[in-house]
Parts: C-alpha cells; structure tokens; sequence
C-alpha cells in the first residue's frame, strides 16, 4: 500500500511513525514533510495548499490512500477535492471541517443541540458586540470567528483587555477575515482535556484523553502557542468524566452532524473544560491535535491504517481498538522568542544521543547534510513510562542532550499529573 501524508510537524511525524509500524505499507509519501519524516518516507516539495499538484502527485505515484494532517486544507476542501478525482482520503470534506473552521457553526450546532459548552452570543459588527461585552464584563472569552493559527481566541481577565482583543479582531483585523464574525463567550473554569475521536458518521471510537499546555512559558505563564508540551492519560480526571464527555458531547456532536446533512468522518478532536458542572466543550478540532498526536498514537496497538480505511470505509463498528496501559509525555522544544519571531536555520545537535525518547520533528531542515531549525516549535521529544512520572523522566532526561542555540522548552509539562 502506498500513502500520501499532507502536512510537515510533529503531527504528522507521529503519524508517519505510527503507519509505519503497518505490515501493509510498502511506502509513505509525505508534502511536505520535514527533515525528521524525511527519515521515514519520501517527501514531496508541495505545500498543503497545492490541490491540483498533490493530486496529480497521487495519481502518477499510484497511491492507494491520502490522509490530510493540518486544519487549513480540510477548511478549503482537500477531501473533496481528492474524493472528486477517485483518490481514497482519510478526512472530513469541507462541509463536515467547518466544525473547527467557524466557530460560530460549532456554537451554533451545539445550541441547537442542546450539547453543553460555554454560553455565548455571536456577532458581526463591532458596536452591539461591545455593548454585549460591557454587559457580561470580565471574564470573558472573545473568539475570532475563523481560523487564527490557534492565536484567535483571547481569554480575558479585565474588561479592558476584552474591549482591546475586540477592538483589534473587529476593527484592526489583525487576523484579517477570520475576524469578520466573533464569538463572544462566558469564561469557563476547570481542567482541560483532549479527546480524539475516530469519526466514520455515526460511529464514534474514542482514543484515549490527553492534555496540552498552551502557554508558552512554566505555570501557564505568556502568549499561548500551538502547544508546548502533552501527556496521556490525564490520571486526576477519572474515567467516569471521560466516559460523560463521550455521551454527553462527543457522540451527540457526529449524531448533530449526519442530522445537518454533514456527516462527520475523519477524526473530531473534543477540546473540553471539566468543570464543577460536568464537562462542556471548549472547542472541535476536525483533525488530529498538533502535539496530541504525539502522545496518543504511540500508545495506540491497533494497526493505524487498518483504523483509517475502516473509518472512509464507514466500518468503523466493527473494529477493536486497543491502546496500551503505558503513559506517554511529549516535552515540545520550541526556537527562542516563538510565539512570537525567531530565528531559523540554527543547527540541532544531540539527536543521535536518544536513549529513551522518541523524537517528532516539527520546525526542522536538512542544511548541507545537517539537521537545523526551521520553525517555532521545532522538536516534540515523547517517552513512554510505566506511568506518567516514569515517562515525564525519560523525556526530559533525553531533552537536555539535544542542543540548538536559543532553545526553550517548559520545565512543567504533566507535572499536574503527578497525584
Ligand atoms: P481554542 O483555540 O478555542 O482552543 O481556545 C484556546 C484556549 O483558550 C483553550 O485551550 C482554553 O484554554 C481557552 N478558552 C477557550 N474558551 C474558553 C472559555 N469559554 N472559558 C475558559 N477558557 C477558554
Ligand atoms: N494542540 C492543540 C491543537 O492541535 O489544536
């Protein structure tokens, strides 16, 4: 069988890793990859948004199956896009990626409904959505309506930070169109979780929990990222919480979906907030979770590719999937400065001094035969431990032997989890 992966950072590293494990893979395609993948499969010099060369690409190449790693391409319609041309892809088509792509969709499905997330009104022109504001006051959520690159949502202590983000979404559009429509919500307190579900329609398989930290710096301090770090599961929040979020939001939401005409299919990523209420949802990814992913794959025994033909194949009740006991942590390794700017082409030293840790490239090239920094998270560095303090352990042991000038990483990652 041969795959064509879309999408270059950890995400997809893991995902490559985790298909390659597969008896039935005879070779992985990857545009555009990174210098880590490039370790695995052959990567291809077109970028995500190129529909009709990655499609040409898959037709010359024969490949047997397309999965689509980043949010962008599935909000423009790369599945469809395939679909039309014959080429089996594992994703949502556009209507059913609108979930993350709008975040007034979501909401508006969710009231709908009647699944439990985080009251809210929505808007499209900048003076109501104050007065709406300054009548709820701090804190409160503001939410610009598209995709951001995970910066478009501003959690808001003070009101006058709230009426800042609004001023610069709505008026500024300092995240260009995405910030015509706003949501503006109530501020939810709790811990948070990531559920990642294997979607086929109606059937729902969820993978195991896990929890990011966004914050670039230790105690959830500074600008939010990507993601700077994850583990699985989440031992403080019990089974019983995990097994309400599944059948109070996540099930009802693919059930929402094939009822608006949208089936679901793909993986439907469920950002949650426990909190003293129950679970209720922050947010819906309609792709693996950037760097999630990293943690939940390797602790996944079922054979990825089989999961993702019986989820296009609609399936997916009759698989087992089975997920090992081990826990898994992800210490991210990001460039000096990122959020915000870096610098790129630094070498990376220490990569061949691995002892127990896996390691997902992101933001990497390859430079005259050396590997250096290409992005702002540049290496997810995962270990597997008999629990979460074994593997926190590996990773960051394994962490300090690699070296590029300027590397920053939080210290913290899964320390809520050590009970
Ligand atoms: P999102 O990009 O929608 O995942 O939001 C980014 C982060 O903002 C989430 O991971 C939460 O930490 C936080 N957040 C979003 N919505 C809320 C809310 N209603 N209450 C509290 N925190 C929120
Ligand atoms: N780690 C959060 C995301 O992938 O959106």
């Amino acid at each position: 069988m041969k795959i064509l992966v879309i999408g270059g950072g950890g995400r997809e590293h893991a995902i490559i890793w985790s298909l390659k494990k597969s008896a039935s893979v005879k070779q992985v395609y990857c545009a555009p990859g990174n210098a880590g993948i490039a370790q695995l499969a052959e990567c291809v010099p077109l970028q995500v948004n190129q529909f009709e060369e990655l499609s040409q690409f898959a037709l010359d190449h024969a490949v047997d199956l397309v999965v689509v790693g980043p949010d962008d391409p599935l909000a423009d319609g790369i599945v469809d896009h395939f679909e039309a041309k014959g080429i089996p892809t594992f994703g949502p088509r556009k209507n059913a990626a609108e979930i993350e792509g709008s975040k007034v969709f979501m909401k508006h499905l969710l009231k709908k409904y009647n699944i439990p997330t985080a009251a809210y009104e929505s808007f499209d022109s900048y003076e109501p959505a104050l007065a709406y504001l300054r009548k709820l006051g701090a804190p409160i959520v503001i939410k610009a309506d598209g995709l951001a690159a995970g910066k478009g949502v501003i959690v808001a202590r003070e009101l006058a930070e709230a009426e800042q983000a609004l001023k610069d979404i709505m008026l500024d559009q300092v995240f260009g169109k995405a910030g015509n429509r706003v949501v503006i919500e109530e501020f939810m307190e709790g811990q948070e979780m990531s559920i990642l579900s294997f979607v086929d329609g109606n059937v729902v398989r969820p993978m195991v929990p896990s929890q990011d930290h966004k914050p670039v710096f230790d105690g959830d301090k500074g600008l939010n990222t990507g993601g700077m770090g994850t583990y699985s599961p989440v031992p403080h929040i019990p089974q019983a919480i995990v097994d309400e979020a599944i059948e109070t939001i996540i099930k009802p939401t693919a059930e929402a979906m094939v009822k608006e005409g949208r089936p679901f299919r793909g993986i439907l990523f469920a950002g949650l907030m426990i909190t003293k209420d129950g679970p209720r949802t922050v947010e819906f990814n309609a792709r693996f979770g950037d760097p999630e992913t990293q943690v939940v794959l390797p602790r996944l025994k079922t054979d990825l590719v089989d999961i993702f033909l019986a989820t296009i194949n609609g399936r997916l009740d009759q698989m087992d999937i089975q997920w090992s006991d081990e826990a898994a942590v992800c210490v991210i390794m990001a460039s000096g400065g990122y959020p915000g700017s870096y610098p790129k082409g630094l070498p990376i030293s220490g990569l061949d001094q691995m002892q127990q840790s896996v390691v997902f490239h992101a933001g990497t090239a390859e430079k005259d035969g050396a590997i250096v920094t290409a992005g702002g998270r540049v290496l997810g560095v995962t270990a597997l431990g008999k629990d979460i303090a074994e593997a926190r352990a590996k990773a960051y042991e394994d962490v300090d032997r690699i070296y590029f000038e300027g590397k920053h990483y939080r210290t913290d990652i899964a320390k809520k989890a050590l009970v």
